[in-house]
């Protein structure tokens, strides 16, 4: 049916467009160009869309699970033996964090808001009660033994922790560790300094409350800042190295995330306990629930001690008093108190922390912070914070509380606040990766169609040569 030679070289000609606009389609991106379009019309907050209403009030839910470390010999601590902890918990909250008191500023191009965090209570996923009792560090004694250990308020503060029977461990509930109770020392202490709150808890005053007002990018202007915050508490350069203003542990994961991912991005992660953003970087691809995403997780680097990576120096706090591998301390945020934080059981720290407590075994798939994200919308679909939080001791000869105790960087609890993507968002996306992917590799089938034009072109030609090269038909040509 396409004998004619204009049909058969048509095919040919044909077949070298198709070749060619494909080549040329993949070579210019055209595709990739148009879905990364359509995802940056989605990645910008706007009253009233989608985006936003989900950036509002996320619908995963966020898990925030305390784990304690029970301390099972403290006469033989005081008298200079190595600790032994049992790990309990964990104690599971349910944590939502809508954003309130939302504004746009500057055209639309930021967005000004609130983040108040409420945590609820969730037996089911918790091991035991915040009843439970857990002995451990008594953080507000280390704290003032630490500030008044060269004052000579010494002798007269140690007086009156003996008075009040003040041990360097005590046993609290796990409700009261967390959420705040009133201290019997620090009651007494505020007889001399009524300025002075007698309660205490790691994360007192912290519930249905927001940490400062944050400002974020709107994406408006680039879609590759959307969300990222641009101001947190007045302050503009939320970089590595500010520690002016800090807090311990009020702050949550929040990736800035971009949309279409690559595996060489840095992703920067805000976290306000941090007093500074910490980055992460691809490791392998994932799945979850169907939904392929890369896997960030902070380098070892990030963590290393300043001989190995001189750029952790902001880590020394104050200036040159530089702490080991892994740890940070966060003293001068949480108003003296000799607050350390680390990994998880120590994980990717200085071996020697692991050594000197009993009960430490730090592994990557429980201790590892992560954040999962699919690289095509940037969509976050699987994180998990974790952080440890230790008290630094050491044998104070003017308080006999402290007795014999080594120097040590004791862990008190660890914190694990994960999210995994929820079934609806999940299919959403399952369904734009597919799309996405059909998109992509719409030049690659325009190239399969020029292949089988080609295949089409040779068949007609081999066709079209078989008569050719009869003798009757070549004969004329060879004697003319
Ligand atoms: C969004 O629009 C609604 C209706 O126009 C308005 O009531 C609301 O205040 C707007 N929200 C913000 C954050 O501007
Ligand atoms: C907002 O947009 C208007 C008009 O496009 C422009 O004149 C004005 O300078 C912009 N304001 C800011 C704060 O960017
Ligand atoms: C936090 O506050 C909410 C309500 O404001 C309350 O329902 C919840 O029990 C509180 N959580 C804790 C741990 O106290
Ligand atoms: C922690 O240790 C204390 C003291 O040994 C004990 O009373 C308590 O029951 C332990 N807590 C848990 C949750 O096992
Ligand atoms: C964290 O919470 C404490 C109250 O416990 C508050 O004083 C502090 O300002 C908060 N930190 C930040 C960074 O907002
Ligand atoms: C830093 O870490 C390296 C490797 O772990 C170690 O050899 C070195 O002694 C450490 N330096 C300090 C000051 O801790
Ligand atoms: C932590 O920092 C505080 C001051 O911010 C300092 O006094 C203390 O010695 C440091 N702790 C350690 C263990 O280096
Ligand atoms: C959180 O991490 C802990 C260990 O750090 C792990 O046991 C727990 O299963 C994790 N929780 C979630 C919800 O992934």
């Amino acid at each position: 049916m396409c004998k004619k030679p204009y049909c058969v070289y048509g095919t040919g000609v044909l077949c070298i467009l198709v070749l060619v606009a494909g080549i040329v389609m993949i070579l210019l991106q055209v595709f990739p160009n148009i879905l990364y379009s359509q995802v940056k019309e989605v990645t910008v907050l706007k009253n009233g869309s989608q985006t936003f209403d989900i950036w509002q009030n996320p619908p995963a839910p966020v898990y925030m699970q305390y784990y304690f470390f029970n301390l099972t010999n403290p006469a033989e601590v005081l008298d200079g033996d190595k600790p032994a902890v049992v790990e309990i918990g964990p104690y599971t909250y349910r944590e939502y964090r809508p954003m309130t008191d939302v504004e746009f500023l500057e055209n639309g191009t930021k967005v000004a808001a609130l983040n108040p965090k409420t945590y609820v209570f969730e037996r089911n996923m918790s091991i035991g009660s915040e009843d439970d009792l857990i002995r451990t560090v008594n953080i507000p004694a280390a704290t003032v033994m630490q500030k008044y250990k060269d004052s000579i308020f010494g002798s007269v503060i140690s007086t009156i922790m003996t008075g009040e029977k003040t041990g360097l461990f005590e046993v609290h509930r796990v409700g009261d560790l967390l959420w705040g109770y009133e201290d019997r020392l620090l009651k007494a202490l505020k007889a001399f300094e009524p300025s002075l709150d007698d309660h205490f808890g790691l994360f007192y005053m912290m519930n249905a409350t927001d940490d400062g007002a944050y400002t974020f990018y709107s994406g408006s202007e680039n879609y590759q800042d959307f969300t990222r915050v641009a101001e947190w508490k007045g302050q503009r350069s939320l970089n590595w190295w500010s520690t002016d203003e800090c807090n311990m542990i009020n702050g949550t994961i929040g990736a800035s995330f971009h949309a279409v991912i690559t595996k060489q991005e840095t992703l920067y992660l805000f976290s306000s306990d941090l007093c500074r953003s910490l980055y992460a970087r691809f490791e392998k691809e994932v799945w979850v629930k169907n939904v392929p995403g890369y896997r960030f997780v902070p380098p070892s680097e990030v963590f290393a001690n300043v001989t190995v990576n001189p750029a952790n120096a902001g880590f020394c706090v104050p200036a040159g008093n530089c702490l080991s591998s892994g740890l940070l301390n966060v003293s001068v945020c949480k108003q003296d108190a000799p607050i350390i934080l680390s990994p998880p059981h120590f994980y990717q720290t200085d071996e020697k922390f692991v050594q000197d407590i009993f009960g430490m075994r730090p592994n990557k798939e429980n201790h590892e912070t992560r954040i999962d994200i699919n690289p095509l919308t940037g969509y976050v679909i699987q994180a998990a914070k974790r952080m440890q939080v230790n008290v630094f001791l050491e044998k104070i000869s003017k308080f006999r509380q402290t007795g014999d105790i080594r120097t040590l960087v004791f862990p008190v609890m660890y914190l694990n606040e994960s999210v995994v993507i929820d079934d609806d968002s999940a299919e959403k996306l399952q369904a734009a990766v597919t799309q996405g992917n059909i998109v992509i590799n719409i030049p690659f089938i325009i190239i399969g169609l020029g292949i089988l034009l080609g295949v089409v072109f040779m068949v007609l030609i081999s066709r079209k040569r078989i008569p050719e090269s009869t003798p009757d038909e070549r004969k004329p040509l060879l004697t003319s």
